[in-house]
């Protein structure tokens, strides 16, 4: 009988929260809920069967972003979304066996990708409050470390590594590949690309997913040292990234005041809804991100149930004991959630709601 290789077989299928129906307000997928720039809107509206007709010419966009970001086109590689970036990574440098170094709760794919390579994740857990254990990163590392990934500002807690702890990471793992992945970037502010050409085991894992409102697009970059990335570069389909997404680049990095009134409509609402929640008890951790972690304690399902029997949908975070991710929408979508969940908790047995 055919048989994948075991790593795969022995692998549990992952489940995006979009196989199941969807809601009319979707705060579970940390997606914009505001959509793209209209000049992107424009350029896609604009494209003809020609565009179609032909494959997409990766390095015209690649271009672009390098000067974009500042760096050498040499120093970057588009992917097909950030995952296929982390995909090309983890295929790239672990054998069998090796480790990779995984503080969690985090993104479930950097899970999946290196368990395809049959690698073993070494699971570290976070510090009080989710902070980065930098301490027990540092012990974490063997002869056998290949990767250590950083997502920073981190999903789902939103919480941020400081650049001091990701320094000495990166020099105390000269061996290893350095995944720091900046997807949310652009409600953090803070970035390491400017060591890019001086650390040549670091890697900066980007996405248009978030604050350009393009994750239907599929546009991650991938940025590192030159030789490196010339490595990533051999495995990738030259033909990984869709025509649409190349197209519409030179717009979505050219309208940067619609990225930035996102950004600061994002953080102001983030920050009225952790008043908000916090003035009805729970507990929120400071984010970073265009999401926040809110704990809802023992009525968690019920809660999430119930809103969603409503329209609204949240991410469970089983990870994070009694917490829910919430994706920051507009001011009157976070408004809306707010007087749907005050109905809901007014609904729940007196009492049994555990803050
Ligand atoms: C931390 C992090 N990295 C990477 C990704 C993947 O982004 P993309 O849509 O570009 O594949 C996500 C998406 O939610 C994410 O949260």
């Amino acid at each position: 009988m055919l048989k994948a290789r075991q790593c795969v077989r022995e692998m549990r299928e992952y489940h995006s929260p979009l196989s199941s129906p969807t809601t009319e307000l979707r705060l579970d997928m940390n997606e914009s809920t505001t959509g793209c720039s209209p000049r992107v809107l424009a350029k896609l509206n604009s494209m003809n069967e020609r565009t179609l007709a032909q494959y997409p010419r990766r390095e015209a966009g690649e271009k672009l972003v390098a000067d974009f970001l500042d760096v050498a086109p040499q120093q970057l590689l588009l992917t097909n979304g950030a995952d296929e970036a982390i995909d090309l990574l983890c295929r790239a440098y672990l054998e069998p066996q090796d480790e990779i170094v995984i503080v969690v709760p985090t993104f479930a794919m950097y899970d999946v990708f290196s368990q395809m390579e049959h690698a073993k994740a070494v699971r570290v857990p976070t510090g009080p409050d989710f902070s980065f254990p930098l301490e027990r990163v540092l012990k974490a590392l063997t002869a056998k470390t290949r990767i250590v990934v950083i997502c920073n500002p981190n999903n789902p807690t939103g919480i941020d590594v400081p650049r001091s702890a990701i320094m000495q990471i990166i020099q105390a793992a000269p061996d290893a590949a350095i995944l720091l992945d900046e997807a949310y970037f652009d409600f953090y502010g803070q970035t390491m690309i400017d060591q890019i050409g001086k650390l040549p085991n670091l890697f900066v894992a980007r996405t248009f997913s978030k604050a350009y409102g393009l994750a239907g697009l599929r546009l991650g970059v991938m940025v590192g040292d030159v030789e490196q990335m010339s490595v990533l570069r051999r495995m990738a389909s030259p033909f990984n990234v869709n025509a649409f997404a190349i197209e519409c680049l030179a717009e979505a990095l050219a309208d940067r005041q619609f990225v930035a009134d996102y950004v600061a409509q994002v953080i102001a609402s983030r920050e009225w809804l952790r008043k908000e929640l916090e003035k009805l008890g729970f507990k929120c951790w400071p984010s970073h991100g265009n999401f926040i972690l809110c704990r809802f304690g023992d009525e968690k399902k019920n809660i999430l149930d119930a809103l969603r029997a409503r329209g609204i949908s949240l991410r469970d975070r089983p990870d994070c004991e009694g917490c829910v991710r919430i994706t920051i929408g507009k001011q009157q979508e976070m408004e809306r959630l707010m007087a749907e969940l005050k109905q809901v908790l007014s609904q729940l047995p007196a009492n049994q709601a555990t803050r």
